[in-house]
């Protein structure tokens, strides 16, 4: 750890600390101490860190913080360049709107069909089957469930996993960087032909809802296909897995869950707040003007990490906010965003994990890791952190 000229500790980040369900322990630091941290990115770039839960809402909700510029970044390739995550102001709103109102009228159709390829995927232990479940039922059903709604063949599910995978690695392998220019080449290419064909064929999909809209142009309707794939496929295989994982290596919540399956909507909520994505990353952002935010006086163009796994656990605002505890009544978690960058698919992925959790404990209530939990590895290499695999079977 170096210190800068003020006297505040810089940490290499990612840090390469232990993975796990939790906080990076560079943040996890940073918030138990309260303390100004600045962390240094490995393409380049430095930003501060906030950790604090309001600190993090200013910085989703304030107009003082923008997402254009070139903000410092974790992953091989500029990922989000010209996407929704790099976009501000009315221009994000208005695409924003009409992707939400299309989505919001398929949520029924989105639960029946993630009810029936879970059902499906799920049905090789009923033979005694044992699975793991990360690549045989999260990583097949998240990338299902996408498809479905976007109209794309399943045969083309390896392909797109693939990419996705090439596009969120934060590793420093040789070829990284080479794999996430041409998953990116070959991605946007795909979605292209994906829309251009839609186009000249109307389905009954979202991809065709778009492009019925008058109000999205030709490339706003791939940048949002392709950022619904990026932003939608790992993030909910991976969560879904740490899911089960906690609450197999927790029987008591476990036991919660199977006695009481309606309590499912609230234990996703609290355990989507205790689990962290990527150890408690989430997007740079760049200060327009001067201000002073948990405790930092920042430049402009400066870039300000704000923490949403770090605010998760403020203790300012949740008790105890280590325990997990279904039914908080306290505020809203952070880990979908928060303001105008909310995850636009924060329903579709809460549906995914519902249909998911509330599958296993009414058909599955047996079901038991078959591996001791220590042994699990957790890969380096990709910026969504993740289980090696999660072997299960039926007793
Ligand atoms: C558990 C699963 C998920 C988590 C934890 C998650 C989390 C997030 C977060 C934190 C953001 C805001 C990033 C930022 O700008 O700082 C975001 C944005 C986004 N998410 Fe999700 N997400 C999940 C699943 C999904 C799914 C299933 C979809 C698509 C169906 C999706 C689509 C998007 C899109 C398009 C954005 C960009 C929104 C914008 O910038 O306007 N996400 N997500």
């Amino acid at each position: 750890m170096d210190q800068l000229a003020v006297g505040c500790p810089v940490h290499r980040y990612p840090t390469d600390g232990a993975r796990s369900l939790g906080l990076d322990p560079v943040l996890d630091n940073a918030l138990k101490n309260a303390q100004p941290v600045r962390l240094e990115y490995p393409h380049g770039g430095e930003c501060w860190l906030v950790t604090g839960y309001n600190d993090v809402r200013t910085v989703y909700s304030s107009k003082t913080f923008s997402r254009s510029g070139n903000a410092p970044r974790i992953t091989a390739s500029p990922l989000f360049a010209g996407g929704l995550a790099t976009m501000d102001d009315a221009a994000h709103l208005k695409v924003r709107r009409i992707v939400t109102a299309e989505l919001n009228k398929r949520m029924g159709s989105i639960r029946t069909s993630a009810e029936s390829i879970m059902t499906d995927l799920l049905s090789p232990l009923r033979e005694g089957v044992g699975i793991d479940y990360v690549a045989d039922v999260a990583k097949p059903f998240s990338i299902r469930v996408l498809g479905k709604l976007l109209g794309i063949p399943v045969e083309d599910d390896e392909k797109l996993i693939g990419w996705v995978s090439a596009l969120l690695a934060d590793d420093f392998a040789p070829n990284a960087e080479a794999n996430a220019e041409s998953a990116v080449k070959d991605m946007g290419r795909y979605v292209m032909e994906l829309v251009t064909a839609r186009g000249e064929n109307l389905g009954d999909d979202l991809v065709s809802d778009f492009i019925r809209h008058d109000g999205l142009s030709y490339l706003d309707v791939v940048t949002v296909a392709f950022g619904l794939i990026i932003a939608g496929f790992e993030s909910t295989a991976h969560m879904l897995s740490k899911m089960v994982f906690q609450l197999l290596i927790r029987p008591d919540l476990w036991t919660v869950l199977t006695e009481s399956p309606d309590r499912i909507p609230s234990a996703v909520d609290e355990l989507l707040r205790t689990i962290s994505l990527g150890g408690g990353e989430a997007i740079p952002w760049l200060v327009r003007e001067p201000v002073s935010l948990g405790g930092v006086d920042m430049a402009a163009g400066d870039y300000v990490m704000p923490s949403t796994g770090a605010a998760n656990r403020d203790g300012l605002v949740f008790d105890d906010p280590d325990q997990i505890v279904f039914g908080r009544s306290q505020k809203q978690h952070l880990t979908f965003g928060y303001g105008t960058s909310y995850c636009l698919g924060s329903q579709v992925a809460k549906v995914e994990l519902e249909v998911g959790l509330g599958l296993l404990v009414r058909e599955y209530p047996g079901l038991r890791l078959t591996t001791a939990p220590e042994s699990i590895g957790w890969p380096a290499g990709s910026a969504v952190w993740q289980l090696a695999e999660l072997p299960v079977a039926l007793p």
